[in-house]
């Protein structure tokens, strides 16, 4: 595992994103694996500006995105699929055929869900995921559970993360209560992992994640045994791992 430590929500975004863009100058049709919240969106800022500026070319990228909630369409303002067009794929030259993302409005759910796995094997696997981690640990929307759950599969969201993503929306009555996650083993089996933290409000989960036991409890903690992980966190974040 490599940290870096940044001083700021700003520096996060800057490293994270040059580590994407570093992943697409060395594999142009590198499969990255995107995440969706409040932490990428800085990084997406920038990587738009460095295609902008000429440096990095996504039109050979491929995309996974982590997840999607079910029973919104890819046109719902609130979906991931949204999120994902608005501050990335519309502002980059992605093939709109090589961009991924569960589908939340899938008749079944489970089908759909071993459709996306299938498809990830298919694309040769994820060469770099980009995570968040949840105030509870959870990664994509691998909630804390009694094992760790493999593959892409339909999931409940807990409590803790139906308040916590709320602010998205007009109540908390609107947050739905199921999405569609990679499993752990999906993300797991990614060649390069980022986790990228930021805020006071993530320092105990980050700590939990890469000090404490390694427990489904915190999903997070898996990633201690990954052989590529990187943590790009600010000083908010580190500060009860130090
Ligand atoms: P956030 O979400 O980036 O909006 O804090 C992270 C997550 O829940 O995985």
């Amino acid at each position: 595992m490599r940290i870096y430590r940044e001083k700021d929500y700003d520096g996060v975004s800057r490293r994270v994103a040059y580590i994407i863009a570093a992943q697409l100058l060395l594999k142009p049709d590198a499969v990255l694996g995107l995440a969706t919240g409040s932490t990428p969106v800085g990084a997406y800022e920038r990587l738009v500006e460095m295609y902008q500026a000429g440096i990095i070319d996504f039109s050979k990228a491929r995309s996974v995105n982590l997840d999607e909630y079910i029973g919104l369409s890819g046109h719902d303002p609130q979906s991931y699929a949204t999120f994902m067009h608005e501050n990335l794929f519309s502002k980059v030259n992605m093939d709109p055929a090589n961009i991924n993302i569960p589908n939340g409005m899938a008749a079944d759910p489970k089908a759909e869900a071993s459709r996306y796995e299938a498809l990830i094997q298919d694309m040769g696997g994820i060469d770099l995921q980009l995570l968040g981690i949840g105030l509870n640990g959870h990664i994509g929307f691998n909630e804390p559970a009694d094992r760790f759950l493999d593959h892409t599969h339909p999931e409940h969201l807990t409590e803790s993360t139906i308040e916590a993503n709320k602010r998205f929306f007009a109540s908390g009555d609107e947050v739905p209560k199921m999405a569609i996650t990679m499993g752990i083993r999906t993300i797991f089996d990614a060649r390069r992992i980022i986790l990228a933290i930021s805020g006071t409000n993530k320092a105990e989960a980050l700590n939990a994640a890469l000090r404490g036991p390694i427990s489904p409890q915190m999903p997070a903690s898996i990633l201690q045994l990954h052989h590529d992980l990187i943590v790009v966190a600010d000083e908010a974040a580190l500060t009860l791992y130090l």
